[in-house]
Order: structure tokens, then sequence, then C-alpha cells
């Protein structure tokens, strides 16, 4: 048993059921939901008994604990990033082979005008030349980006009741190669595919996940608060009693966990890695997934324009830029690779890569709401937080300092002494990384924009909060295209847009925009960029990042809110909105095949694409209004405790950044 463990069950024997009492009282007002019916009924001895039963092995040797293993035969090694793995061109050849029924079945029911879609894909399983390779993009923006993208994430996958209704888009999840997710947008993905590529209604019906009513400064209802922060405790100082450097994401992870992954105590063992061995992803009959987060060394400053971008894939953590131009095999990190690889007397280890430790690293911004524990003089703070949650956060604090607060360790760097001529951080012995929206890039487009990955089209749905009023204005797509005119994005190629007023007074941020429709206006090839922003359909879906719980019809409202971003309140703002969203499909195939594009798709690209015109006046404060009829919904009461951190947080931040 640990230290801090031990004093934290010393502390809880003296304050027996008082904490569950606390911990009932800290609401305000509002009638009593279910909600507030914390279990209160476990004390000292069920938590014990909880942690030696309970506590799943799953692929990791120790839980959350790094640990070694058997080095294998083939020394695990850093990869050349100068290229795509030959297990993904291997993987992606099998991918987009299963793609092609599902997009014959949905360009069918679309139905384009005069334009055979049975026809077109005839040959596509010998020949894939005209299939399209399509990539999804979610945004972050906390917990309004993981709803309001899991609204269109539903919308998307074929399993979802009424996804193949009239002027529906189900089947396009299906029929993409790639999907990434970043921060909250990265929950959704994280979330999706840690759960063996589970179904958003699943998950929001599951009772374990999603629970959004519930703050992560609580946990989950059916958590006593004590063994929530029993286990979050143990686990981090366990880390730390195995000689890896702590930070306060991997609190943060932790808490992550308990609202993502459907397991035990948040499935301490659950590795990101583990992905690879579900039978979905093992079978290619799930899109590939990467989470983005961004380098930051202490101290450093990042900009899209100089900022080195990770991705996490089941396979690897590296980044394909010129700062690093490596991979790592992700179930292998926390050995000590040199030189890139693991010295022949090198202990080999698994576990580092906790799925919700990546989860937690690509939304480490975040962590502001872990380190809220440590001001108990706020008045807003539970008193049944346990003192030992606040001091094992102190510690860790005073440790790091606050400027760094948000950052997650990846010590120790996998890339030290690889390839010291590009390598920006190939002298140093720890790899620190953040948020991925922290160059401004928020909606995860990098991998898609890799030129050898041959994307024809992203589907990225845009939950940032840009304006005053808390809605995108393609500040994301604004950093990407900035950072693609420089010497980092060597290799990537993505269309001109153009400023952000010109975004908001013609209303590209209010309806969904393509850009890049003529391929050959781009000096590197680049997709087609689909572009979806957040907008009040049938909701107003501007929540504040820093929400801190959505009750369960705020929840399902921003849910189906963003079914109908995705679908144009099901095609009833724009009828041809499904034939238009074929005809982006297939835009970059028409090209490559010199295809004559059916009229309806000319009309649709008229329609949709931006025209390289600019309005750079400053425009009025953005404020949209409903398109549909709002839904009428229960508003929540906001609990005390969690209302007050996160206003407190979201004061302190607004000048960081609007993500
Ligand atoms: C608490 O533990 C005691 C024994 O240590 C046991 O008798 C009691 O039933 C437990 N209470 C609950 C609510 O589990
Ligand atoms: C409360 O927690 C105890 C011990 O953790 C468990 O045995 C019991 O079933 C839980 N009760 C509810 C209503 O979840
Ligand atoms: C392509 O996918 C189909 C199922 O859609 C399958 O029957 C066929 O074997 C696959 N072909 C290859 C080469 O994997
Ligand atoms: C594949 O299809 C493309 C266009 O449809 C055609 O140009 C090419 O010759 C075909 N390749 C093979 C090997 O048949
Ligand atoms: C849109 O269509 C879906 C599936 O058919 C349906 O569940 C949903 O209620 C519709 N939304 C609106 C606002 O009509
Ligand atoms: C994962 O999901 C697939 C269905 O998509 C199912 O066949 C498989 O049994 C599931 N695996 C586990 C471990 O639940
Ligand atoms: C959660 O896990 C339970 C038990 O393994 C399973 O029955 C359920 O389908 C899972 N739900 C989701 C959303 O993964
Ligand atoms: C990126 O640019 C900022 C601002 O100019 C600077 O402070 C920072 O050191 C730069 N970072 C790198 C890695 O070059
Ligand atoms: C890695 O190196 C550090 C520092 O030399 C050492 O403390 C640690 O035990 C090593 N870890 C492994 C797994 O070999
Ligand atoms: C990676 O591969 C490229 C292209 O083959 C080569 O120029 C470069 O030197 C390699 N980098 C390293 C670190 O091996
Ligand atoms: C493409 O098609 C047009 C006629 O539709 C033809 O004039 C042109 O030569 C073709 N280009 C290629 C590269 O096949
Ligand atoms: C074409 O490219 C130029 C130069 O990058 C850019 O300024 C212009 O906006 C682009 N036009 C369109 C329609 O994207």
């Amino acid at each position: 048993m640990t230290k801090s463990l031990a004093l934290l069950l010393a502390a809880s024997a003296a304050a027996t059921s008082g904490v569950a009492a606390q911990a009932a009282g800290t609401y305000e007002g509002a009638a009593p939901s279910p909600t507030q019916s914390r279990n209160t009924t476990s004390n000292v001895s069920t938590i014990v008994d909880v942690h030696i039963s309970a506590r799943a092995i799953d692929n990791a040797p120790d839980g959350y604990v790094p640990t070694s293993v058997n080095c294998p035969s083939d020394r695990p090694a850093i990869r050349n990033g100068t290229t795509l793995s030959d297990q993904e061109k291997e993987w992606v050849v099998q991918r987009r082979n299963e793609t092609i029924e599902p997009m014959r079945e949905l360009l069918q029911r679309i139905s384009i005008p005069d334009f055979d879609a049975e026809a077109y894909l005839k040959d596509a399983e010998s020949n894939n030349t005209k299939v399209p390779n399509i990539g999804l993009a979610f945004s972050g923006g906390g917990s309004r980006a993981m709803l309001s993208g899991a609204g269109a994430m539903a919308a998307l996958d074929s399993r979802s009741v009424g996804s193949d209704a009239d002027g529906n888009l189900g089947g396009l999840l299906q029929s993409s190669t790639y999907i990434s997710g970043l921060s909250g947008g990265g929950w959704l993905v994280g979330s999706i595919y840690v759960n063996n590529f589970t179904t958003v209604a699943d998950s929001v019906s599951s009772g374990n996940i999603w629970q959004f009513q519930d703050s992560i400064l609580e946990g989950p209802e059916q958590y006593a608060l004590l063994d929530y922060y029993t286990s979050i405790l143990e686990a981090c100082e366990k880390k730390a009693a195995a000689g890896y450097e702590r930070s306060i994401t991997d609190y943060w992870g932790r808490m992550l966990s308990y609202q993502l992954i459907n397991a035990t105590d948040g499935g301490p063992g659950y590795t990101f890695s583990s992905i690879a061995d579900d039978d979905d992803f093992k079978n290619h009959k799930a899109p590939f997934p990467f989470l983005v987060a961004v380098g930051r060394r202490p101290d450093e400053k990042i900009i899209p324009i100089n900022s080195t971008v990770y991705e996490f894939t089941p396979w690897e953590l590296g980044s394909s830029d010129n700062t690093v131009h490596g991979f790592a095999p992700l179930r292998w990190i926390g050995s000590n690779f040199t030189d890139g690889e693991v010295p022949k007397d090198g202990d080999c280890v698994n576990g580092f890569d906790n799925a919700g430790f990546v989860m937690g690293t690509s939304s480490s911004l975040f962590n502001q709401i872990v380190l809220y524990l440590n001001d108990p003089n706020s008045g807003y703070l539970p008193d049944s937080v346990p003192s030992v949650a606040v001091d094992a956060v102190t510690s860790v604090l005073d440790a790091v300092g606050s400027d760094n607060d948000d950052i997650a360790d990846w010590t120790p760097n996998p890339f030290k002494g690889w390839n010291p001529d590009e390598n920006y951080n190939a002298d140093e012995d720890r790899l620190t990384l953040v948020d991925g929206g922290e160059d401004l890039q928020n909606v995860p487009y990098h991998p898609h924009i890799l030129i050898e990955r041959e994307v024809d089209v992203v589907f990225s749905f845009d939950n940032s909060a840009d304006t005053e009023m808390q809605w995108p204005d393609g500040a994301s797509p604004i950093a990407t295209y900035e950072r693609s005119l420089t010497n980092i994005s060597e290799g990537t190629g993505f269309p001109a847009v153009p400023d952000k007023n010109t975004f908001i007074n013609k209303g590209l941020n209010s309806r969904p925009v393509f850009f890049g429709c003529d391929a050959s206006n781009t000096t590197d090839p680049s997709p087609l960029i689909v572009y979806i922003p957040n907008y009040p359909y049938i909701f107003q879906s501007n929540t504040s990042t820093f929400k801190p719980s959505y009750n369960e019809s705020e929840r399902d409202a921003m849910i189906e809110n963003g079914w109908a971003i995705a679908t144009q309140l099901n095609g009833t703002r724009d009828r041809d909105w499904p034939v238009c969203v074929g005809c982006a499909m297939l835009s970059r195939s028409f090209d490559r095949t010199n295809a004559t594009v059916p009229e309806a798709c000319q009309t649709c690209f008229d329609r949709y694409c931006w025209d390289g015109t600019l309005d750079t006046s400053t425009p009025e404060t953005y404020q949209p209004d409903y398109y549909g009829t709002a839904l009428d919904i229960e508003s929540g009461a906001l609990r005390r405790v969690a209302a007050g951190a996160y206003t407190v947080l979201g004061a302190g931040m607004v000048a960081l950044m609007m993500i």
C-alpha cells in the first residue's frame, strides 16, 4: 500500500460517513434528482475490497503503472517519420476495400441525379483509383465539442437508428478511412475506440460512461467520492514510485477515464495501443484513429507557425514534421530509448500509454480543472475532497511550476538522440506534450493533410469557441492554412481559406462550406476540406468550454443538435445537402479519372465552394439564431462546487485561448 493511500484510509476512517454526508450536501438549490444520490454507503473495508477484487489487469502488465516486461525479439525502435509506416500502408489497403460497400450503399441512397454510383464503382474492389479516400476530423472545445461532435458522428454512423432516413448521412463513418480527434474531440474518438468501437447511442445509454451530470471533481455517482480519489491517487503514486515523472495530466487523465472508459475505476490497465487488438480494428471495420497533441518544452511558447504536431495512433506516437521525423512504438513507450532504440542492456516497458493518459494529453489544457483542487480558499471546493488529494496535487504543482500546468510528461523521451540534425528535442531527457489545440489548430486536420496519405476529402466538425459568443469563426482552419505556408509544413497540403472577418461576413461559419474545390489552385496536393461549423439548429450549442456538467437532457440536446449540424437538420435547410455530401466525397475522384462532373454536383460546388472572394470589414457581433424549432429542455441546476470552479477557471483562461 502506498503512503498516500494509507493516509487517505486513515483520514477516511476518522471521517467515516461524514465524508459522504458532505458530498451529498455540496449541491445547491434544485429539487433532489437522481444525480444527487451518490453512493454514500461504502466505507474503508469496501474500498479495500474494490481494489483487491475489481481492478482489471486488462492488457497493461500492472494497471496504471508502467512495468518492465520481456523484450520482443525485434527490439523496439524509432521509425523514420519521413514516410508512412509499412504497417499503415498495408492496413489501409484493406480498410479502403472495406469502405467500398458502405460507400456504394450511401451513394445509392443519396442518389446524385444523372449519376450511376453502381456503375462508377463497379470494379472498385480490383482497382481503387475511383474510390474516394475519406477522413473525418472532430475539433476540441471541451464537453461542448465532445457532445456536438458525438451528434455528428452518430449521424454519420449507419448503426444509428434513423441514419438511413431521407436527408440523412448514415454510412459516411463506415465509408471513411481515417478519423481524428483532439482535446474534447479526442474524448469522443478515444472513448468510442477504447470501448471497442461502440456507438454514441450505446455510450449515452450505458449508465456507466458519458454521465456528464457528474462533475469531474466529484466523479461518477456510482463511485463513493473517497473511492474515486483513492483509486486516482494510488495509481499516480504508484507510477511515481516506479520511477516515472508524474504530471498533473496523470491525475487529469485518470479522472477523465471514469467518464470515458467503460470499466471499473475507468480502466487503469486500458492502454491506447490495445485498440490495435480489437476485432473491429484488426479486421479493418473501423477508420484508422488519430489523437493529436502538440510538443511544448517547458517555458516555450507555441504558435501554428512553429508547433510540432504529434499523432497518437494505436501503433505509434510521433511526428511527421521535419522537427522530429520519427515515430515510437506506442506500446513500448516508457522504455529508455537511446539513439532510436532500446539498447541491448535496457529494459522494455509496457503500460505507459494508458488510454486515459493519452486522452488527457490531447486535452491537457483542462489540467486546470485538477489544479482547482489546489485552491481550497476559493470556497467552492467541497469539504469532502480528501485533503490528501489536495496535498498530492499541491506537491506535483510545486514540482512543475505553474507555467507548466498544461504539460503531459512523456519522459523518458523516446526520441532522445534520434535524428539530431532535425529533432528539436534530441538532447532532452524529457518529452513534454500539451493540448492539441494550443497552437490554435483546434481542428485536427494534420493527419489528413499528409500528401502521402492521399486523402481526398476531410469532413471536419469545428466546435471551437472563437467568437465572443463562443461560436467558431474559422480560426482553426486559418491556423492550419498559415502553417501550410511555412517550412514546417513540408509534406502536407492545405487549401487557401479566408480571414476571420470574411468567414463571418460571408456566413462561412454558419453553414457548411467547401475549401480547395479547385485542386489545381494549391501548390501542394490537398484534400477537399468540408468545413462544418457549430450552429444552433435546435439548441444553443455554444455552451462554455468550461461548463462543468450537463444534465441528461442538455447532453442529449447537444447531441441532437450535433446531428442536425451534420445533416443540416435532416436536409431541411437544404434538400440537396446529402447530394452535395456525395459530390464532396467524389470530387477528387472525378478529377483523378477526368470524369464528367454530374450537373447536380456542379450546382453543389457553386453553392458550397468558397469562391475566393473576401469581405474583411469588421463584422457585428456574431449571434446566430435557431434554424429549426428550439428543443424544450429542462436546464440543469449547476452544482455549486463545479459551477464556481469552472467560472473562475474560464475567466482566467480566456487570455490563454478560446478553444
Ligand atoms: C463498514 O464496515 C463494517 C466492518 O468493518 C461493516 O460491518 C459495515 O457493514 C460496513 N458498512 C457498509 C455500508 O459497507
Ligand atoms: C455502493 O457501494 C458499495 C461498495 O462500493 C456497493 O456494494 C453497493 O452496491 C453500492 N450501491 C449502489 C446503490 O450503487
Ligand atoms: C474486399 O472486401 C470485400 C467485402 O466488402 C471482401 O469480400 C473481399 O474479400 C475484400 N477483398 C480483399 C482483397 O481484401
Ligand atoms: C484503374 O482505373 C483507372 C481509372 O478508372 C484507369 O485509368 C487505370 O488504368 C486502371 N488501372 C488498372 C490497373 O486497370
Ligand atoms: C432527424 O432524423 C433523425 C433520424 O431519422 C431523427 O431521429 C431526428 O428526430 C430528426 N431530427 C429532427 C430535428 O427532426
Ligand atoms: C467488440 O465488438 C465486436 C462487434 O463490433 C464484437 O464482435 C466483439 O465481440 C467485441 N469485443 C469485445 C471484447 O467485447
Ligand atoms: C460497457 O460494458 C458492459 C459490460 O462489459 C457492456 O455490457 C456494455 O455494452 C458496455 N457499454 C459500452 C458503451 O461500451
Ligand atoms: C515559436 O515562436 C515563438 C514566438 O516567436 C517563440 O517564442 C518560440 O520559442 C518558438 N518555438 C520554437 C520551437 O521555435
Ligand atoms: C531508464 O533510465 C533511468 C535513468 O537512468 C533509470 O532510472 C530507469 O530505471 C531506466 N528504466 C528502465 C526501464 O530501464
Ligand atoms: C529518413 O529517411 C529519409 C529518406 O530516406 C532520409 O533522407 C533521412 O536521412 C532518414 N532519417 C533518419 C534519421 O534516418
Ligand atoms: C479529360 O477529358 C477531356 C474531355 O472531357 C479531354 O479533352 C482531356 O484530354 C482529358 N484529359 C485527360 C488527362 O485525360
Ligand atoms: C487560389 O489560391 C490563391 C493562392 O493561394 C488564393 O489566394 C485563392 O484564395 C485561392 N482561391 C480559391 C478559390 O481557393
